[in-house]
């Protein structure tokens, strides 16, 4: 078995020097470390080792080192003496995609439009990567699809943020516990594998068996649930009472022991409300708006479109990873570009507003607008904010100055 160690020597050694336990999870733990030397952090994944099986999470990014938006493997590890496997990764310091939902439901505050194209482009990215081995080298020649199957906030890493504001600016796809390669004829899921709730319409608790197109749904549902605060499905305890007083307990859960959740969410219908509606007009049930942490911002409707398409409850629609990454990043730029266009016409009509002011007030010819640059444009959500308060500052400052 290869123990490759690129970066960090053998593990453990002196040269490691234990920080803190990140994680517990069900398979193992998850801590921080600090490689001396060279002063950086790094990540183990502790788990049991399987006899003569190499975890998958090794198996799958050993071939995925060009991917940008994958977590990278720094090295593995057995010890055969404790039947111990240490999985070596890069740490991506801003914890986990589920821990920032939450903190922006408990807020109540919502994702820029800007954070969530740049997640669902990196998530696409990383799918096309997977699924096609798109930017690998082996696209087209040679590339066993792999598929992640287990797509969820939680296994979304942040890796970077605007220090400012705290937007998140690139993650990183984690966890491929339960990748694996694809193979349509024999690809299944072990029943009760996997988390429910992210499964795409077509699966479910008689055909458990996942495919790429099954990972499209989980990024479009994600980028669903940061948007709207609820994931693409009914409600599953207004459900759950529903089938038990028309049909009674399912098997699996009077029968197979299985978890309630989990049965529930793998059997509550799927349901995809739109993230371009305008507040006032967003109509929801009941219990829909219950699960709301606040209302859902209008996003664009070329956000919405990408996401439908993801989104289509009929597999055999569905964009494929690859398409859409394509035309999320040409999308993207499109985006951006009318942002800028929108910017640059706030700043005039700050600087306009502020040019009557002054003539109302009988201000000096010196503060005619030269000094609003409206050629330096921002390109980011965050940038265009604040291009048009500094533009709108500098002139109210002159102007309390007079
Ligand atoms: N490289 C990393 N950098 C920062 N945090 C990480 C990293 N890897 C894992 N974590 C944290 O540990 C958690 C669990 O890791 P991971 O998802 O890989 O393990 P797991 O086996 O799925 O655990 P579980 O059984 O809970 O699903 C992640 O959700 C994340 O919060
Ligand atoms: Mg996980």
């Amino acid at each position: 078995m290869s123990t490759e160690m690129p970066h960090f020597g053998d593990f453990p050694s002196p040269n490691h020097t234990w920080e803190r336990q990140l994680q517990k999870g069900s398979e193992g733990t998850v801590h921080l470390f600090t490689h001396k030397p060279s002063a950086s952090f790094f990540v183990v994944k502790h788990m049991k080792s399987k006899p003569d099986v190499i975890p998958m999470d090794v198996q799958v990014l050993r071939h995925t080192r060009n991917a940008a938006s994958i977590v990278k493997l720094l090295g593995f590890r057995r010890n055969s003496r404790t039947m111990r496997d240490s999985i070596l990764l890069e740490y991506c310091p801003h914890g986990d995609l589920h821990d920032h939902n939450i903190k922006h439901a408990k807020a109540r505050t919502d994702y820029t439009e800007e954070t969530l194209w740049r997640v669902f482009l990196q998530l696409s990215q990383a799918l096309a990567f997977l699924h096609t081995g798109f930017g690998s080298g082996k696209y087209g020649n040679g590339w066993m699809p792999i598929i992640h199957r287990d797509i969820k906030p939680e296994n979304v890493l942040i890796s970077r943020i605007n220090p400012s504001t705290g937007a998140i600016l690139d993650i990183k796809l984690a966890d491929f516990g339960l990748a694996a390669f694809y193979d349509p004829e024999s690809d299944w899921m072990r029943k009760g594998a996997g988390t429910s709730c992210w499964w795409p319409p077509e699966q479910n608790l008689e055909n458990c068996s996942a495919t790429p197109a099954g990972d499209v749904w989980a990024i479009g549902a994600l980028i669903h649930a940061m948007a709207h605060t609820f994931m693409p499905i009914e409600d599953p305890e207004e459900f759950a009472r529903w089938w038990v007083e028309e049909y009674g307990w399912p098997r699996e859960i009077e029968e197979e022991g299985m978890s309630e959740w989990f049965v529930w969410e793998a059997m509550v219908p799927r349901k995809v409300v739109s993230i371009n509606i305008p507040i006032e007009q967003q109509t929801l049930g009941s219990s829909e708006r219950d699960r709301r942490a606040r209302p859902t911002p209008r996003y664009s409707s070329l956000l919405n479109h990408h996401m439908m398409r993801a989104l289509a409850m009929d597999p055999a629609q569905r964009i494929s990873a690859l398409a859409l990454s394509i035309q999320l990043e040409i999308d993207f730029d499109i985006f951006k570009a009318a942002r800028k266009r929108e910017a640059k016409k706030a700043a005039e009509a700050a600087a306009d507003r502020i040019l009557e002011l002054k003539r109302e007030r009988g201000a000096a010819k010196e503060l005619e607008p030269e000094a609003v640059n409206v050629d330096s444009v921002p390109n980011s959500d965050d940038e265009v904010e604040d291009e048009v308060l500094e533009v709108k500052n500098l002139w109210l400052g002159r102007l309390r100055r007079r």
